[in-house]
């Protein structure tokens, strides 16, 4: 017998208590606010930046196994956790809610002074549809799966099936209301991830009877609406199969986008992103919170349907922008070696960059300060972040320690176009950037000959984040870098360093520590931090 549904939560309790307040502290929910055209998340009414980490898939399935995780959570310095809520464990029984997880989750998140993204494993993960509840999985004749080009049914709920849309929506609708309501005032949750890693496999689309008969209707007035308004921002890969037949404004997929594999997906993709913003929708109209959806990247040579197709994929931003505005924005998975193609193709169109999943390795710290710095992001998040025995020894904790310092001067500053970030190894070893009237080198710590590592052939990822607080001021901070400055506006003068302290932020106010002169500036000569050592410092210069 399911505990869990026994027992009631404490929240389960409160729910009629809270419900009219939230009317009332509507305008303080987590949001989006695009300032300059950099998108900030808001939290409790002020931006935030989420230092976080995403749960291996069943972490978050038992409280008891739960249990020796939030501390370390915690010692790892992230302020935010991304848990799943598993579809078939909140509702056991058509019908019948059981929000025990979801409930404990919150009440330890807050113990622990941490915030929350849910990932809505409902009628997709990555790909399959494994957390749809065993009376939906049990009865395929209502809830449809879909079929390959043979007829054979694969373990993906259809995403033309009213059924599966209505059923997905009746659960995501009772979660949102659930946290609306026990969460509405204090805002634990923060964002939530409407499915996971959406994408059909085997093949580029689906051949339901539904969607046989879609794909031979008409472009729907929507796209072909969005095509026209939005002819010169489309991005170049679907600017590319509009032109081929020559842009025309109406006609089936094929006549418009020409018969293959693109074309297929190109459909397949435009009907999940209508059924994941129904998803959204229905879940707004509850609780609104930013929500996003994340993709499974394509980064091999391979064909549509060999790769998991049709999800919020960069050459399918369009489609998923124009069917589902509910969704605030696409997020990138990485799994791959290529951080800058992806996340250049991710911050086009306008689209605030989050980083849910990235393999948990030793090169994150140094990704997490290029995603704060260079592409004003919102948040990062290794994957499985709980899969480590010395968490206060993590990269990416003593990263995160850095960045909760520094949170509140880089929020400040990313609208204001004066933050800026780099990150090297040995086959990018040096980075310009400018800001206000300087020029600022970095080069990786290892391009000192006498660095201990100079001489080894691979050279570890570093990075680090610079910030303009003032004309002639800036705080670095990071690892593995070395800081050289001249002047930006060719005015023939030489810049030196007046002064470099170490130091901490602490709730804002700089207190500094070791003032970092002689062999510790190389005698004036640069600003560096080893491969060692995750440190900030703030450096003030002087032209001559
Ligand atoms: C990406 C998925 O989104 C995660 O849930 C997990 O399955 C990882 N892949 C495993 O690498």
């Amino acid at each position: 017998m399911n505990v869990r549904i026994l027992i009631p939560s404490f929240f389960s309790i409160m729910v009629c208590c809270c419900t009219f307040s939230f009317g009332q502290k509507n305008n303080a929910l987590p949001k989006l606010i695009t300032t300059n055209g950099c998108t900030q998340l808001y939290v409790n009414q002020k931006p935030f930046l989420v230092l976080g980490g995403e749960l291996g898939n069943s972490s978050a399935s038992s409280i008891a196994y739960m249990q020796p995780i939030w501390p370390k959570l915690k010692g790892m310095n992230l302020n935010t956790v991304l848990v799943p809520v598993y579809w078939e464990l909140m509702e056991p029984v058509q019908g019948q809610f059981d929000f025990t997880l979801v409930d404990d989750m919150i009440q330890q998140a807050r113990k622990y002074d941490l915030k929350l993204v849910l990932l809505w494993f409902g009628t997709w993960k990555n790909s399959m549809s494994c957390y749809a509840p065993a009376w939906a999985k049990l009865n395929p004749e209502k809830f449809e799966r879909a079929k390959d080009s043979k007829g054979k049914k694969v373990e993906i709920f259809s995403a033309f099936n009213k059924n599966n849309l209505d059923a997905d929506i009746s659960a995501f609708t009772a979660l949102m209301k659930h946290i609306r309501v026990i969460d509405g005032e204090l805002n634990t949750v923060i964002m939530i991830q409407v499915e996971n890693e959406i994408g059909m496999l085997t093949e580029a689309r689906e051949y339901t009877n539904a969607a046989n008969v879609a794909f031979l209707q008409k472009v729907p007035d929507q796209l072909i609406n969005y095509l026209k308004t939005n002819r010169n921002n489309l991005v170049p890969e679907f600017l590319k199969m509009w032109e081929k037949n020559g842009f025309l404004t109406t006609g089936t997929w094929e006549e418009v986008f020409g018969k293959g594999l693109s074309t297929d997906e190109l459909f397949q993709a435009w009907h999940y992103a209508l059924y994941t913003n129904a998803v959204a929708a229905a879940g707004k109209n509850e609780y609104p919170v930013p929500m996003f959806v994340n993709a499974a990247l394509n980064y091999k040579n391979v064909q549509p349907g060999e790769y998991p197709s049709a999800g919020p994929l960069p050459h399918l931003m369009d489609v998923w922008q124009a069917a589902a505005p509910k969704i605030d924005f696409l997020s990138p998975d990485f799994y791959n070696p290529y951080f800058r193609n992806y996340s250049d193709l991710y911050t086009r169109k306008a689209n605030p960059f989050f980083i849910p999943e990235i393999r948990f390795e030793a090169n994150n710290a140094a990704k997490a300060f290029y995603t704060f710095g260079h592409y004003k992001g919102i948040g990062f998040s290794p994957f499985s972040i709980e899969s480590t025995d010395a968490p206060a020894e993590e990269p990416i904790a003593k990263a995160y320690g850095l960045l909760q310092q520094l949170a509140p001067v880089i929020l400040q500053n990313q609208p204001l176009g004066k933050v800026e970030a780099v990150l090297l190894d040995s086959l990018n070893q040096k980075q310009e950037i400018v800001l206000g009237n300087y020029k600022l080198t970095l080069k990786h710590d290892h391009t000192l000959s006498w660095s201990p590592g100079a001489k080894k052939p691979n050279w570890p990822e570093t990075g680090g984040i610079i910030i303009q607080t003032a004309a002639n001021e800036f705080i670095i901070s990071g690892t593995g870098i070395v800081v050289t400055f001249s002047t930006a506006t060719n005015n023939g003068k030489t810049v030196g360093i007046l002064q470099a302290d170490e130091g901490i932020y602490d709730n804002g106010k700089w207190i500094p520590g070791r003032r970092m002169n002689g062999d510790q500036d190389h005698q004036g000569r640069h600003i560096g931090i080893s491969t060692k050592e995750f440190a900030i410092q703030k450096v003030t210069v002087y032209q001559y």
